[in-house]
């Protein structure tokens, strides 16, 4: 029997003998997630500061999966999370972020459990993209429970927070039909490098996370694991 991942790439692929595009959806998802009930924590706009150079910061960029107990700032914090998903500008009805997307549809959300951040108190938080800012979703410590489903990665546990990337599959399904799932899978490689590369130029560590119980994921972020579902993670903290 043919792989699933080879099936995948195959019924995927475009071919000129096709038209591309193939599956339309009727309801189009909502733009971005908002939790309008939630508190909110207003993040601190990103700072116009000189930190060290694009290229210094490639090369000094690796995997860090020791943290200390340091906690970080919510400044530091709202740098991390603008790398991710900040808006950069506004045109045509779309909010442009710092990280790339297929068609401009942004099918990523971001989730974070924060562990040890000055100003936010434990918790898993959602961020809302249009304003910049967290909305506690879960209260309390949720770091045992995210680690275990991180297969036991104790660097979850002790990170000043862990990121986590979900995907609203149909807004990018919806214009390119099946094969929206590899736009979306390198959606989310693009914010990994950008965290890595912000986090570096902060002097933190970070490590990004593949492996993790999906549905366990999913059902501390208290999402359906269909139409969203979990798809990376990161953790970050300052440097051991
Ligand atoms: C998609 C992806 C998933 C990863 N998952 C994990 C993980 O679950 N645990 C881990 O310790 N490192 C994980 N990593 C980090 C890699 O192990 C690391 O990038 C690799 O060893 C190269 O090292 P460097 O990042 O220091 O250059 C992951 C990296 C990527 C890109």
């Amino acid at each position: 029997m043919e792989p699933i991942g080879e099936r995948f790439q195959r019924e995927t692929k475009y071919d000129r003998s096709l038209k591309v595009s193939k599956t339309r959806l009727f309801a189009h998802p909502e733009q971005f997630k908002s939790y309008p009930d939630a508190p909110r924590v207003k993040l601190p706009a990103p700072p116009e500061e000189e930190g060290p150079g694009l290229w210094e910061t490639m090369k000094e960029r690796e995997s860090v999966r020791s943290f200390s107990e340091a906690p970080i700032s919510i400044e530091i914090l709202a740098r991390l999370l603008w790398s991710i998903a900040g808006v950069r500008k506004e045109e045509w009805g779309f909010l442009f972020r710092t990280v790339p997307s297929a068609g401009g549809l942004y099918p990523i959300e971001t989730y974070i459990m924060a562990n040890r951040v000055e100003g936010v108190e434990k918790g898993i938080y959602h961020l809302h993209v249009p304003t910049f800012s967290l909305e506690l979703i879960k209260e309390g410590d949720h770091s045992p429970a995210l680690t275990q489903a991180a297969l036991g990665q104790n660097m979850v546990a002790t990170s000043a927070l862990t990121v986590i990337w979900t995907a609203v599959i149909d807004r990018c399904r919806i214009k390119y039909g099946e094969r929206g799932f590899r736009y979306i899978y390198l959606d989310a490689g693009h914010a990994g490098q950008n965290l890595y590369l912000a986090a570096t130029g902060l002097k933190l560590g970070c490590c990004t996370i593949g492996a993790f119980f999906d549905d366990e994921v999913n059902e501390i972020v208290g999402i359906d694991g269909i139409q969203e579902t979990v798809l990376y993670m990161a953790a970050v903290g300052k440097r051991a």
